[in-house]
């Protein structure tokens, strides 16, 4: 019998991963994975179709040849500065016919009414995700339905993106002979890898150190209260090293993974770098501390940016258990103690755990989002689902006007 296969594609800016996967009584098992450098793509996004739809192609051969199966339909990760999220609430009289309480219906109205707020036409949604009902005065209720009252309030986490960004990240996969069976957003995926129930219980923020964009998601009571993306990230940071140091791109990443840290530790031993110059002019060697000082306060700067938009998102305060960093700016040595000191609470760092089949090599931060998107698919295909929505819902209306639109 054919093994049923899970796929997941995360199109990061710097990397493109593919994980084919299977769900077993022990747990998800990788049973493939294919990772290439993006080609084509700007912080998730299309910017050279052929270029993007080759660099997938590969991606996905080597997932395959690596997990001697084919695969047809993949669950994609998106981010990038086009992605937008609002919360809002709904309200709705529950209605009285036969005496069961809040029906599928009633959330349906409730939803509707929550997703009234307009949405502009070149927009699209991709998720709506409940946070909270409340039956009359009774908040904190997870499932409302068969509960008895008067009216029903719903508050719920809207996340939508460009639909034009969106289609052409359709349109690259589908050259693939591969379907799109959900997109879902890089950090809600990431955090069904590294975070805990109890985090996401008693509030948590979410940050992915990605290359081009960094995602933050805060949780609190189990649900998203807020998720946003700063189109920033370790690209920065290897630009500035090229431009300090004044050395090519290629050298510049390199001296960054190997030697650069968030917070400088002064060392004796292998305290010169040697800096290759640009165009053939000769190589000159550095300091830690001078590297530390190219480095530390773009690192700082980005962490201020990310706690100011926590600030200004109004949530910090739910925020109990602390930081949790993933992504690939959570390799750099430091990072969790200078987030500490930034952020003036906990941090630390979050790699997917009991996965089977994943490298055990101190890299796995650079496979949240992949492994979340496939701990998705296996929820989804286990029938938990995440929208919350029913079926015939509000969800359901606006992807079928968005797909006759496509
Ligand atoms: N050891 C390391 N020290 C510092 N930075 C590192 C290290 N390893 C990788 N990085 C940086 O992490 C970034 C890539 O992270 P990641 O793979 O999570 O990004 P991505 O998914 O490609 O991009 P995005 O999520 O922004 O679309 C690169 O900028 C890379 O330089
Ligand atoms: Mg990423």
């Amino acid at each position: 019998m054919a093994r049923e296969c899970i796929a997941a594609l995360d199109l990061g800016t710097t990397k493109t991963v593919v994980l084919i996967g299977e769900m077993t009584d022990a747990g998800l098992r990788i049973l493939g994975e294919g990772t290439c450098r993006s080609q084509g793509l700007r912080r998730g996004v299309p910017v050279n179709m052929d270029e993007a739809a080759r660099s997938i192609a590969e991606t996905i051969q080597v997932a395959e040849q690596a997990a001697e199966a084919r695969i047809s339909e993949v669950y994609v990760g998106c981010s990038g500065d086009h992605i937008e999220s609002v919360n809002s609430r709904g309200v709705v009289a529950i209605s009285s016919d036969g005496g069961r309480g809040v029906t599928r219906k009633d959330v349906a109205r409730a939803f509707d009414s929550a997703t009234a707020l307009r949405i502009p036409m070149d927009r699209q949604v991709i998720h709506v995700l409940a946070q909270d009902y409340i039956v009359d005065d009774q908040c904190g209720i997870r499932d409302p339905c068969g509960m008895s009252g008067v009216r029903l309030e719903v508050l719920v986490h809207i996340v939508t993106g460009a639909i034009t960004s969106l289609r052409n990240v359709r349109n690259c996969i589908m050259q693939s002979g591969i379907q799109v069976r959900e997109i879902v957003l890089d950090s809600l995926a990431a955090s069904q890898a590294v975070l805990t129930s109890d985090e996401k219980e008693l509030g948590v923020v979410l940050l992915d150190l990605g290359g081009g964009t960094t995602n933050i998601a805060l949780f609190q009571d189990g649900s998203i209260r807020h998720s946003s993306v700063i189109p920033a990230g370790g690209i920065n940071l290897t630009n500035d090293i090229a431009i300090g140091l004044r050395t090519p791109h290629e050298d510049a990443e390199r001296i960054k993974r190997h030697y650069a840290s968030a917070v400088y530790v002064r060392s004796e031993r292998d305290n010169m770098i040697e800096v290759p110059g640009v165009g053939g002019r000769e190589s000159r060697m550095v300091t830690r501390e001078e590297l530390a000082f190219v480095v530390g306060p773009r690192i700082k700067e980005l962490l201020v940016l990310a706690r100011e938009t926590i600030r200004n998102s109004g949530f910090e305060h739910l925020v109990r258990t602390g930081i949790v960093i993933t992504g690939g700016g959570a390799l750099m040595p430091g990072i969790a103690k200078l987030t500490e000191q930034v952020f003036g609470m906990s941090a630390k760092i979050g790699a997917p755990e009991e996965v089977h089949g994943l490298a055990d090599d101190g890299n796995a931060p650079l496979y949240a989002t992949g492994v979340g998107l496939l701990r998705h698919a296996a929820d989804s295909s286990s029938g938990k689902k995440w929208h919350h929505d029913t079926e015939g819902g509000w969800l359901d209306r606006v992807r079928s006007r968005i797909v006759a639109m496509l």
